[in-house]
C-alpha cells in the first residue's frame, strides 16, 4: 500500500494542513515528522475551522495520528492543543501517538528563542518564538531532553538540572537575564508528564507496522522547502528538515517505503519572517492579494509578505524533494487581476538564473524575470471540475506545470474541503510510482 509525503514547496503556509486533511480521508496514518508549534494547518470542515499546530490535520478524520522523532514538542501547547480539539468533539485516546524520542521545547528554549532574536538585531530570523532553533540545537549539541524522560522522573531531574545549572550562568554573564527555577520547571513538566504518559510510545515501531500491513500512511510537512534548514534560504529558515528527506529520518522509516512526494504551492508566494523574497511585491497588489487570500499568521498573526508565484522556488522544491506532482492552492485568490505574473529565472549579476543560487545573500541580489499571463474576473470558488474553471485560468496552471516539470494533482479553489478538485488520485499515483520503482 503506498505511502505518501505531503511537503510545503515555498516559505510555509501553503495549505498543508487543508491537502493533508483531503487526502486523510483515504489514509489509514497521518504523520508529522518535523518541527513544532511553529506550524500553523487550518482545515475547514463543513464551516467549522480547526488550527492546528502539533496534531496532524488527519485527528478530524479519526485517523490514527503520530507525532514523530523529529519533532519538538511543548507539552504543555500539546496538551491545550489535545482539549482542544476534545471540546471539538474530536478523540484522541488511542489515536494519537508521541514519539519518544522527540524532543522537549522547555521554557528556557522559548526564552533563548527571544534573547537571540535581540541579539540578532537587524539581522534577526523573525522566528515564531516558540523555542525551535533552541530545543534543535540542543539536539544536535546532545544536551536535549526526550519525551520518553519525561517517563523516568530521576533522570528527567537529572538532566534539566544539569541544563538549568550551565544556562544560568549564561543567563547571568551574557543575557543579563533571570535565572530559571529547576524545581518549578521540573513540576511543572513532570504533571504534563501524567497527562501525556497515555500518548507516549515508539512511534517508528507504529508507522513501520503500519506499514508492513499495508495500510496507507500520509507523512504531514510541517513549514517548507525554503525554510529547510540544509536546503532554504539560509540562515533564514527554521532548524529542521521539512523537505521530503526529513520524513525518513523524522519518522524512521527508511526511503524505500516513500512512494510518492506531492509538493503543496501557493498560486503566488507568501512569507513570514525575515529574509530575501525575490517577487514580493510592495504594493496594491501585494495588498490585495494579503486581503484577499487571508494572508495573516495562524501560529502568530504576524501579516504575511506575498508576492508573484516563483517557478525557480518550485523547480528547487520538485529537484529536493523528488517532487511527483504539485497541490496548487489559492487559485481563486488570484482572480479579479488583470495581469498575472510567474518567475520563470531571476537575474543575478547581469546574468540569467535557473535555479537558486547559494544562499540568503545572494538571492537578495536576484531580480525575478517575469511571464505575464492574461487573468481571470470570474469568481471560480464553486467549480468542482477543472472543466469549470474560465479559460484563463486554466492557462495559467498548465503554464505552472510547464514552468515547474511536475504535474498539478490537486487544485484548491477555497478553504472548504469541498472546494477541492483532483486532477488526479494521489494514492493512485503512488501505487503506480510503487509498481514502477518495483520492476
Ligand atoms: P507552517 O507549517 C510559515 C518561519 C518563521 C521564520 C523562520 C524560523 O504553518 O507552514 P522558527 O520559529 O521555526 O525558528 O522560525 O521560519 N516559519 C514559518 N513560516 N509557516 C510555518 O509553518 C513556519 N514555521 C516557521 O516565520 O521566518
Ligand atoms: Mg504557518
Amino acid at each position: 500500500m503506498p505511502s505518501v509525503v505531503i511537503v510545503g514547496a515555498q516559505w510555509g503556509d501553503e495549505g498543508k494542513g487543508k491537502i493533508t486533511d483531503f487526502l486523510a480521508r483515504d489514509a489509514d496514518m497521518v504523520v508529522r515528522y518535523q518541527g513544532g508549534a511553529n506550524a500553523g494547518h487550518t482545515v475547514v470542515v463543513d464551516g467549522v475551522t480547526y488550527k492546528l499546530h502539533l496534531v496532524p490535520s488527519g485527528i478530524i478524520h479519526g485517523k490514527t495520528c503520530v507525532i514523530g522523532n523529529g519533532c519538538v514538542v511543548d507539552p504543555e501547547t500539546l496538551l491545550r492543543e489535545i482539549e482542544y480539539l476534545h471540546g471539538h468533539g474530536v478523540d484522541t485516546q488511542g489515536r494519537l501517538w508521541i514519539s519518544d524520542a522527540a524532543h522537549l521545547i522547555m521554557p528556557y528554549h522559548q526564552r533563548l528563542d527571544a534573547l537571540q532574536e535581540q541579539l540578532r538585531g537587524d539581522q534577526r530570523i523573525g522566528t515564531t518564538g516558540r523555542g525551535i532553533g533552541p530545543a534543535y540545537a540542543d539536539k544536535a549539541a546532545r544536551t536535549g531532553i526526550r519525551v520518553g524522560d519525561l517517563l523516568d522522573e530521576a533522570l528527567f531531574r537529572q538532566r534539566l538540572e544539569r541544563n538549568v545549572r550551565q544556562l544560568n550562568d549564561l543567563m547571568h554573564r551574557v543575557y543579563d537575564s533571570e535565572p530559571f527555577d529547576v524545581r518549578a520547571i521540573a513540576e511543572q513538566y513532570l504533571d504534563l508528564a501524567s497527562r501525556l504518559r497515555p500518548y507516549i510510545t515508539d512511534t517508528a515501531a507504529l508507522i513501520n507496522e503500519a506499514l508492513d500491513q499495508g495500510r496507507r500512511v500520509l507523512f504531514e510537512g510541517a513549514q517548507g522547502t525554503m525554510l529547510d534548514l540544509d536546503h532554504g534560504s539560509y540562515p533564514y529558515v527554521t532548524s529542521s528538515y521539512p523537505s521530503a528527506g526529513g520524513a525518513c529520518i523524522g519518522a524512521g522509516v527508511g526511503p524505500t517505503r516513500i512512494d510518492h512526494v506531492i509538493g503543496v504551492a501557493k498560486a503566488y508566494t507568501s512569507r513570514v519572517g525575515d529574509g530575501p523574497f525575490p517577487t514580493e511585491l510592495d504594493d496594491e497588489i501585494g495588498e490585495w492579494i494579503r486581503q484577499k487570500g487571508r494572508e495573516f499568521g495562524t501560529t502568530t498573526g504576524r501579516p504575511r509578505r506575498c508576492g508573484w508565484l516563483d517557478a525557480v522556488v518550485l523547480r528547487h522544491a520538485v529537484q529536493v524533494s523528488g517532487l511527483g506532482g504539485l497541490a496548487l492552492v489559492h487559485l481563486d485568490t488570484l482572480g479579479g487581476l488583470e495581469r498575472v505574473r510567474i518567475a520563470s529565472a531571476y537575474e543575478y549579476r547581469g546574468q540569467r538564473l535557473e535555479r537558486l543560487p547559494h544562499g540568503a545573500h545572494q538571492l537578495a541580489q536576484c531580480r525575478p524575470i517575469y511571464e505575464e499571463l492574461p487573468g481571470w474576473d470570474e469568481d471560480i470558488s464553486s467549480a468542482r471540475r477543472f472543466e469549470d474553471l474560465p479559460e484563463n485560468a486554466r492557462n495559467y496552471v498548465r503554464r505552472v506545470e510547464a514552468l515547474v516539470g511536475v504535474p498539478v494533482q490537486l487544485l484548491s479553489i477555497g478553504p472548504d474541503r469541498a472546494q477541492t478538485i483532483a486532477l488526479d488520485d494521489v494514492f493512485a499515483a503512488a501505487a503506480r510510482a510503487r509498481g514502477a520503482g518495483a520492476r
